[in-house]
């Protein structure tokens, strides 16, 4: 099948792989100059595990190539995933539609005869109803196709997540694309768990779940905050819910508050859809209220408990919202760092993935090579991400190299009694 995508970011570039290793011919098409050249000279100008060496087969063996414009790109098409950026609009919450839009004008006019639009980027109910009604305006074809398939993958384990999906929405009011969707999606493991819906909820799944998964994490955030007070280990209290089939182990782990470019954006929207349409999403509202504050609270926990002088230097392992991916929207550290340095905390940051992205964000601190260098001379470490590599560190040398063995770990990745054995004063979420 012949398959155009629009949007080389985490969602299009993992989808034009994966689909291309399936054999299908792919074009991948992004309006930025510098991501295609990046792209065309067998790199890839983003961290995603497993990415580059798909990418390079596929560049190699022919199925898969890389365009700057949408028309030459995409009128040979037969399907067009849409995968551009839904950001919020910040001044009012909402998602910002502009690249949606864009991408469809410049699309209307080219589309082939019985060319399908698959909508993967998250949209508010009705985009596609808008999308559609844009093409038809201009194209002369009057016979093509918008769904949406909403995409569900996680930065960091994206390829494994869009091979081995829990469930592939398809949201079309046409029931004879059925086959070809099928036909698209038949490498996939879990190819029986597609779902057919309507246009209008499967856009709303994609919102609903991610504000679910949001909410959890509010949620076992402040029972974390609760165990603090009372003495209780939030790693027993999460295992005892979680063992409970109606609510199930995950998303029940507590940290610095969630980010990255799904969660937060993708809540905002659903609360401003919800007003909108008069049913108030107040739940969401609180969560989004909930989670911002824990951010803004980050630096003044520490100081509170840490006590630590002002000419003191600190350390902070991991900068990118979550471990594996070099994506900074709306991490933590982007509230924590700036509070710190205002403090007049000497700071050394280390992060195995995202500093590039994250030296164009945060200023004022030293970025170093690696987790030792961090430690060199600190009076405290702090842990904003749990990447495998700082779970493996030397915590002997660690400690060697610290001028107090002080860590605040925002990810629990160590276990407390351990650290008190190697001689470290240990903080972490919820654990007494
Ligand atoms: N990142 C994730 O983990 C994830 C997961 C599931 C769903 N989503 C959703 O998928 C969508 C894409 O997310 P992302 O993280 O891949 O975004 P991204 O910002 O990383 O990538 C979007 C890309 O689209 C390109 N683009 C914008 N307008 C264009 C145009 N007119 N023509 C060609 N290219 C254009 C941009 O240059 C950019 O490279 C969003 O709606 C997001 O909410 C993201």
């Amino acid at each position: 099948m012949k398959i155009a995508v629009i949007g080389c970011g985490y969602v299009g570039l993992v989808t034009g792989a994966c689909l291309a290793n399936d054999g299908h011919h792919v074009v991948c098409i992004d309006n930025q100059k510098e991501k295609i050249d990046i792209l065309l000279n067998n790199k890839i100008p983003i961290y995603e595990p497993g990415l580059e060496d798909i990418i390079s087969n596929n560049l190699i063996n022919g199925k898969l190539s890389f365009e700057l414009n949408i028309d030459n790109a995409a009128s040979n098409a037969e399907v067009i995933f849409i995968a551009v950026g839904t950001p919020t609009d910040e001044e009012t919450g909402n998602a910002d539609l502009t690249q949606i839009y864009n991408c469809t004008r410049e699309l209307a006019g080219v589309l082939k005869e019985n060319a399908l639009v698959i909508v993967k980027s998250t949209v508010p109910v009705g985009t596609c109803d808008e999308i559609e009604n844009i093409l038809n305006e201009k194209n002369k074809h009057q016979n093509f196709k918008v769904l949406s398939n909403p995409e569900f993958l996680r930065e960091g384990n994206a390829i494994y997540d869009f091979e081995n999906p829990d469930r592939i929405i398809i949201g079309s009011d046409e029931d004879n694309i059925r086959d070809v969707v099928k036909e698209i999606y038949k490498g996939r493991k879990n190819e029986q768990k597609i779902v057919f819906t309507s246009r209008r909820s499967s856009e709303l799944i994609k919102y609903a779940s991610n504000s679910m998964l949001a909410m959890r994490i509010i949620f076992i955030n402040e029972i974390a905050d609760l165990c603090e007070r009372v003495g209780a280990d939030i790693t027993d209290v999460a295992k005892g819910i979680g063992l409970d089939k109606r609510i199930g182990p995950y998303f029940l782990e507590p940290g610095p508050g969630f980010g990255g470019s799904c969660f937060p954006k993708d809540a905002r929207a659903l609360i401003e859809s919800g007003k909108k349409y008069g049913a108030p999403q107040t739940l969401l509202e609180s969560v989004i209220k909930g989670n911002e504050s824990r951010k803004k609270n980050l630096s003044k926990k520490i100081s509170e408990i840490l006590d630590i002088p002002s000419e003191n230097k600190i350390g902070v392992l991991g900068v990118t919202f979550k471990a594996e991916t070099d994506d900074m929207r709306e991490a933590p550290s982007l509230s924590i760092l700036p509070d710190l340095t205002n403090i007049g905390l000497n700071i050394s940051v280390y992060d195995p993935a995202g500093m590039e992205e994250a030296t164009k964000l945060i200023k004022n601190v030293k970025w170093v090579e690696n987790s030792y260098e961090v430690a060199n001379d600190a009076s405290c470490i702090i842990i904003l991400t749990d990447w495998q590599e700082f779970k493996d560190l030397d915590l002997n040398k660690i400690k060697n190299a610290m001028k107090r063995p002080l860590i605040y770990d925002f990810r629990n990745i160590y276990n407390p009694d351990n650290m008190k054995k190697l001689g470290f004063e240990y903080y972490s979420v919820g654990r007494g």
